[in-house]
């Protein structure tokens, strides 16, 4: 940038008042950069809970497709037609088939009319008019000759489509057939009939639509993969969360199970399905339907580097805290670096071979792992050592996340920060779920960071309003001025991109109607999706990341909360811009002098605003776009000139292009 010819905007330092506030003067020393912005900093934070995958991001839209549920019947209900009958009997063949043990034989008696089983859907079917279904079953005839009739049924029980499928052999085979809907329903449900007497075996009953994100087969879905893909995210964590450490380590993310055909993939339940007894999810299970193949290809679609978290041999902390011994480590230090071969290993060898059976035969470029989720205190440090010296053997190229715990403060983090720094761990996951004001006051928090130790991930953050005790609690949970508070403090995130290397909201995804935990990224029902102000707010920050940061100055000093004002300023290199960020947390309009000092010659600007009347405002499916961005021009020559007018409570994006 040096090269170019440089125009000065001089800043005129004027006394007098806008809206009856002092004219605040930010300077921008364009050419002095003090920091690289990585790559991967503004990721996203996957994790199941909420019904994030299945019933959420993942496509199928039948629940316990395969009949493994605790009660292998939920989601199911028998139905009979003219004069049909028959019974639906659920066999284990666990000896044979210890993953997917469970089928269900299906006798029908009746030589007319039909027998069958209805499924409900995941709080019922979002099915979109004129779109392709595509459905599946394996079957397996013992005797006579069964016709299956497929149809998808409205909330009325109107038929929307139907197909047929029949001449099962007396071996276990796929079957599939595709059908069009002719309306659109939020809470549509699938009737399988038999018809004909006989005995057929049936599992893994699937309802996809075609239309998944770009097209794959087992795939997601598309308008929820889209917002993600939107976010332009500098990596995916995945899967979670505490969801990685089990209530139990039995019942502990095991990705080796997520992975082959899926069909041969062992569900277990969601820890999320107990967890909170005033949010419990009975029906809240993990098919892995959506398991690490299916999130390193996420990662690879959305141009995000991917990020696995694994269990350390740590079980919750908050739940059974069990831990595997230091002598019994091993298996779980072997997941991890079959992982690496998983991702990245040649097609020849044992789980790259895997892969590239799966459809995926180059490497996912996987440069990072995460060894444990939320742990603390000494057992995770002596665990993380074992897991570090392995790693780092053979894969030194991998950089290591750790935990340091589930608060941003107290002896618990204070303890692994030191000691992990002792062992020059890369990256350290902090977690803050605090107020507003916590963030308000905590943007200088990395300012005062040691710039030559391990780095930071800012693995969840969130500002929670408040405990939510009544439903309008719940409700307002993003409401706008988490979002400012957020934004306040990702300045802060920003300005130090030499220790903050990469950051992600949490969580990510929620169902209206099924969710445990708020507030959330974004929220959906069976078919609509809306973006949170949080979400917006995440966006400015990760579409507008820069590749330098410049400092942003009021009065030669950082700008982390003096006259409710936080400011952070990037140069984008690649892109020849200039994106400087100011949030305005005051309940007034506030006037701002932008002098962007030493820099080129600008052409083209933009300001984008995000603001709303109210503290508590909310998008909701239904008026979704209430806090929304605006963008408008500005004659970038003027920056200096005139000030920009602030609104109150707001995020202001100023984007410059340079020659
Ligand atoms: O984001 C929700 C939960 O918060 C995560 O599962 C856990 O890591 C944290 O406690």
């Amino acid at each position: 940038m040096r090269k170019i010819t440089r125009i000065f905007f001089v800043c005129v330092v004027l006394s007098n008042a806008l809206f009856g506030q002092d004219i605040k003067n930010i300077t921008v020393l364009v050419d002095k950069p003090t920091a690289k912005v990585s790559p991967n900093m503004w990721g996203i934070f996957f994790e199941d809970i909420n019904f994030a995958a299945d019933g959420g991001l993942y496509a199928e839209l039948v629940k316990n497709r395969s009949f493994e549920f605790l009660s292998p019947l939920m989601g199911w209900k028998e139905v009979k037609h003219d004069g049909g009958s028959g019974s639906t009997l659920i066999i284990n063949r666990g000896e044979a088939n210890s993953n997917n043990p469970r089928f269900a034989r299906i006798t029908v008696k009746s030589a007319s009319g039909s027998y069958g089983l209805e499924n409900e859907g995941f709080r019922g079917m979002g099915i979109e008019g004129g779109k392709q279904y595509n459905f599946s079953v394996f079957a397996r005839q013992n005797s006579g000759a069964t016709k299956i009739k497929i149809q998808l049924l409205g909330t009325d029980n109107k038929i929307l489509g139907e197909a047929a499928l029949q001449n099962f052999t007396d071996q276990w085979n796929k079957y599939s057939v595709s059908f069009n809907s002719t309306a659109t329903d939020a809470k549509a449900h699938l009737a399988v009939l038999f018809e004909g007497e006989g005995v057929l075996d049936v599992d893994m009953i699937s309802l996809f639509p075609k239309d998944t994100w770009k097209g794959r087969p087992n795939g997601l879905r598309a308008d929820l993969a889209q917002k993600l893909a939107d976010l332009k995210p500098g990596f995916i964590r995945f899967p979670g969360g505490c969801i990685v450490e089990g209530r139990d380590l039995a019942n502990r993310y095991q990705w080796k199970k997520t992975v082959g055909k899926v069909e041969d993939r062992e569900l277990i339940i969601n820890r999320w399905n107990t967890e909170f007894s005033h949010r419990s999810a009975p029906d809240y299970f993990q098919s892995y339907g959506l398991g690490f193949f299916e999130y390193f290809q996420l990662a690879e679609d959305i141009g995000a580097a991917p990020l696995p978290i694994l269990n350390c041999g740590m079980a919750c902390q908050y739940n059974t805290a069990e831990v595997a011994p230091l002598d019994q480590i091993d298996p779980f230090i072997q997941d991890a670096l079959d992982l690496v071969e998983f991702a990245n290993g040649p097609v020849t060898s044992k789980w790259g071979k895997l892969r590239a059976e799966m459809g995926h035969p180059a490497p996912f470029n996987l440069k990072m792992m995460g060894v444990g989720n939320e742990q603390w205190d000494v057992q995770y440090l002596d665990r993380y050592k074992l897991f570090a010296k392995a790693l780092n053997a053979k894969y030194p190229d991998i950089k290591l996340i750790t935990s340091s715990g589930p608060s941003p403060s107290g002896a618990q983090f204070d303890y692994l920060q030191k000691e992990l720094r002792v062992q020059k761990a890369n990256f350290l996951d902090e977690h803050y779920y605090q107020s507003p004001d916590w963030f308000m006051q905590n943007a200088s928090r990395y300012d005062g960071y040691d710039r030559n130790s391990s780095k930071i991930f800012a693995g969840e953050y969130a500002a929670h309003i408040k405990e939510p005790k009544t439903a309008k609690d719940a409700e307002t949970m993003n409401a706008w001025i988490s979002a400012l508070a957020e934004a306040a403090f990702m300045t802060g995130l920003e300005r130090n991109a030499d220790v903050v290397q990469m950051a992600s909201y949490a969580p990510l995804l929620a169902h209206v109607e099924a969710w445990q935990w708020r507030p959330d990224l974004i929220w959906f029902d069976n078919l609509r999706s809306v973006a949170t102000p949080n979400y917006y707010v995440q966006k400015l920050f990760a579409n507008n990341k820069g590749t330098d940061v410049v400092p942003a100055l009021m009065d030669g000093k950082i700008l982390a909360g003096k006259d409710s004002l936080y400011s952070s300023a990037v140069i984008d290199k690649t892109n020849r811009q200039l994106i400087v960020k100011i949030v305005n947390t005051s309940s007034k309009p506030m006037p701002v002098k932008l002098s962007l000092q030493n820099g080129p010659a600008y052409g083209k600007a933009t300001w984008t605003e995000l603001s709303s009347a109210n503290d508590l405002d909310i998008n909701t499916l239904n008026d979704p776009q209430r806090v929304y961005p605006a963008e408008t021009a500005l004659a970038s020559a003027d920056l200096g000139k005139s000030p920009l007018k602030l609104k109150p409570k707001s995020v202001n994006v100023i984007k410059v292009s340079y020659k």
